[in-house]
C-alpha cells in the first residue's frame, strides 16, 4: 500500500513563530527519499499553515506526485489552476475547525461540483473527493466525473478497539469495496497513527493512505526519514 505524507504541521510549526523554518520542502524532499509515495498539504482559506508559496516550491520540488486538499470554492480553483498539483482533494472546511471533519457531501451538489471537477481535469488534474463511508455517497462521486475517492478512516480512527470501532472498520471496508466495483481508484486517510493502521492497510481496496499528524508528531521526536520509514514498514512497503 503506498503512503501519501501530509506535511502540513511542519508549516504549522513555521507559522507558529511567523518563522522561515521548517521548510515544507526540504520535509517533503526527505519524506521522499525515506520512501514515500506522494505528498499532501492543505491550503486553508486562512492559510492558517500551507500558503501559495509553499505550493509553488512544492510544484517544483516534489518529485513524486502533489497532492493538494482544498475547498471546492473559486479562490480555490483558481489556486489549482495555478499551481497544477498531480491530484487536488477535495474537502469540506468550516473556519474554527481543527481539522478536516467529515466527508464532503456530493449528492446534494452535485452540479456545481460536476463543474469543478471537468474544470480541474481539463488542466490535467486528477480530482480525488474526501468521503465519508456512504455508498450513496461514493456513487455521487463517481457520477460527477471524480478520478478517486479518499474515505475518511476519522470515525474509525476515534475509536478503542472493540465493537464500535468493529463497525466503523467494516464501514471503510464495505465503502472501499463498493468504490473499487464502481471503477474508482480508492484511498484512505484521516486519524491513522502507528496503532490503529494495521486493520485498515488490511483492506486490500485501498490502494493509498494519507497520513498526516501522527508522522509529524513522531517526526518531531526521531526525524521524518525514520518516522517515514516506521509507518512504511506497518503499510508492507
Ligand atoms: N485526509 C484528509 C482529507 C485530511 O484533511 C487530512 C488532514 O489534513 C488527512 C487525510 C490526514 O489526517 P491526519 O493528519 O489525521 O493523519
Amino acid at each position: 500500500m503506498r503512503l501519501a505524507v501530509n506535511i502540513d504541521h511542519f508549516a504549522t510549526l513555521r507559522e507558529a513563530r511567523k518563522a522561515s523554518e521548517p521548510e515544507p520542502a526540504l520535509v517533503a524532499m526527505l519524506a521522499e527519499q525515506a520512501g514515500a509515495q506522494a505528498i499532501v498539504c492543505h491550503i486553508r482559506s486562512d492559510r492558517r499553515h500551507i500558503k501559495e508559496r509553499d505550493l509553488r516550491v512544492l510544484r517544483e520540488t516534489v518529485k513524486t506526485g502533489l497532492n493538494v486538499e482544498m475547498a471546492a470554492t473559486e479562490e480555490m480553483k483558481r489556486v489549482a489552476l495555478e499551481i497544477r498539483p498531480d491530484v487536488v482533494s477535495l474537502v469540506p472546511e468550516r473556519p474554527e475547525e481543527l481539522t478536516t471533519e467529515g466527508g464532503l457531501k456530493v449528492a446534494s451538489n452535485r452540479k456545481a461540483l460536476a463543474a469543478h471537477v471537468k474544470a480541474l481535469g481539463k488542466a490535467g488534474i486528477r480530482t480525488s473527493i474526501f468521503i465519508d463511508t456512504s455508498l450513496a455517497e461514493i456513487a455521487a462521486a463517481r457520477e460527477i466525473g471524480a478520478d478517486l475517492v479518499e474515505i475518511n478512516t476519522g470515525p474509525y480512527a476515534e475509536l478503542r478497539e472493540g465493537k464500535e470501532r468493529d463497525k466503523a472498520l467494516a464501514a471503510v471496508r464495505k465503502a472501499a469495496a463498493y468504490g473499487r466495483k464502481i471503477g474508482l481508484e480508492v484511498h484512505g486517510g484521516h486519524g491513522l497513527d502507528y496503532r490503529n493502521v494495521g486493520p485498515i492497510v488490511a483492506i486490500p481496496e485501498i490502494a493509498e493512505l494519507s497520513i498526516g499528524f501522527a508522522i509529524v508528531a513522531r517526526a518531531a521526536v526521531v526525524g521524518i526519514e525514520q518516522a517515514v520509514l516506521d509507518m512504511l514498514a506497518l503499510l508492507g512497503t
